[in-house]
């Protein structure tokens, strides 16, 4: 049997829970592929999925690799995976609870990946997916599906979370779009914020958005609890509004004319490689905080269940 280095998790619970040790090396199924892992892109949603919080839904035999966003070579094709072949260079997602993306080899669909272009590097590519595309998906809509919140000029969108790994991505599209971007997010923040395209900083430890940001026509939560029920208040009515975290009430909404899009990130290999199209021409820039190696994914779970990271956290994985 084949090994490889990875991160499991032995039981659910903190960080602490995840070891560094010597796994097996998944194999690809007909529809899957192999990918030599250069980088791992960390999101809340591992850490949350460490502490359990999708056991019931999932069903997830343990020990397993966690990690969802990764980019790398792709070193065996399933069968029936005819897109790729064998020294592509791909970036993209595995499936939560599956071969996870937090080890030196991955396993994942093979129509879960695009083509890594050459003007990004692992580190880059491993920050896009689940954040640019949450991002991507929140603004314009999920492919063929419903609207999304439509940033455009004489449009002021506000964005809670901006500083965080989709609140970065969200403010820049929003801000190419043409948009007025309100953001809130901690005083600390301001000119990284205002860095990235937004026109007014809320300070959300020393001002309640509602008193600063007037009427918006839309809002992109990624927050959640309070942030979300008190978001209502400042729309317009017609206005949108999508959450990543919560379900805005739907009574509340329709009484104030108000669109709820639905938020729950897909993986579409198009929208992929347009948000790396956008970072090559530089309409986007993928921020990374911080670079850890693989074996520090526990403490890169703890800065992310801390809530205070700035774009992106990425594991580094093999020379
Ligand atoms: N439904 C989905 O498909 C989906 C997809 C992606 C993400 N999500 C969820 O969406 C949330 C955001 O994801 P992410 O990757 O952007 O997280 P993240 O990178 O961890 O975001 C951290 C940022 O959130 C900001 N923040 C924390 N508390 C805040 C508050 N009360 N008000 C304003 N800003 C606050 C912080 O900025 P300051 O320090 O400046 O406050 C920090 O920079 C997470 O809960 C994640 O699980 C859901």
């Amino acid at each position: 049997m084949e090994t490889m280095m990875a991160i499991r998790l032995q039981d659910y619970g903190g960080p602490e829970s995840l070891v560094y040790e010597s796994a097996p090396r998944p194999t690809p199924g007909d529809h899957e592929i192999l990918v030599r892992v250069r980088a791992a892109g960390v999101n809340p949603v591992d850490w949350k999925f460490c502490a359990g919080w999708m056991r019931e839904r999932l069903l997830v035999d343990l020990p397993v690799v966690p990690g969802l966003d990764l980019s790398g070579t792709v070193v065996a094709v399933g069968r029936l995976a005819r897109n790729w072949r064998v020294g592509d260079e791909v970036f993209g997602r595995t499936s939560l609870g599956g071969h996870g993306a937090f080890a030196e080899y991955a396993v994942a669909p093979a129509d879960a990946f695009a083509r890594k272009p050459p003007h990004l590097d692992h580190v880059h590519a491993a920050a896009i997916p689940t954040a640019g595309l949450t991002a991507w998906q929140a603004l314009f809509g999920q492919e063929g599906a419903n609207r999304g919140l439509e940033p455009a000029p004489g449009r002021r969108i506000l964005v809670h979370g901006g500083a965080g790994g989709v609140g970065s991505f969200a403010v820049q599209l929003a801000k190419w779009k043409g948009a007025q971007v309100l953001v809130t997010g901690r005083a600390e923040n301001g000119p990284f914020l205002r860095g990235l395209g937004a026109d007014v900083v809320i300070d959300r430890e020393s001002a309640r958005f509602e008193d600063i940001a007037g009427v918006v026509d839309a809002v992109l939560d990624l927050v959640g609890g309070e942030t979300l029920d008190r978001s209502l208040q400042v729309l317009s009515r017609g206005g949108a509004i999508a959450s990543a975290v919560g379900s805005p009430s739907v009574e509340q909404a329709a009484e104030r004319g108000v669109r709820i899009v639905p938020l729950w990130a897909r993986t579409v290999p198009a929208q992929l490689e347009r948000l790396a199209t956008l970072v090559g021409d530089k309409v986007l820039r993928v921020v990374v905080s911080e670079v850890l190696p693989l074996a520090h994914a526990r403490r890169a779970l703890e800065l992310s269940r801390g809530g205070q990271v700035r774009g992106k956290l990425v594991l580094e994985i093999g020379g």
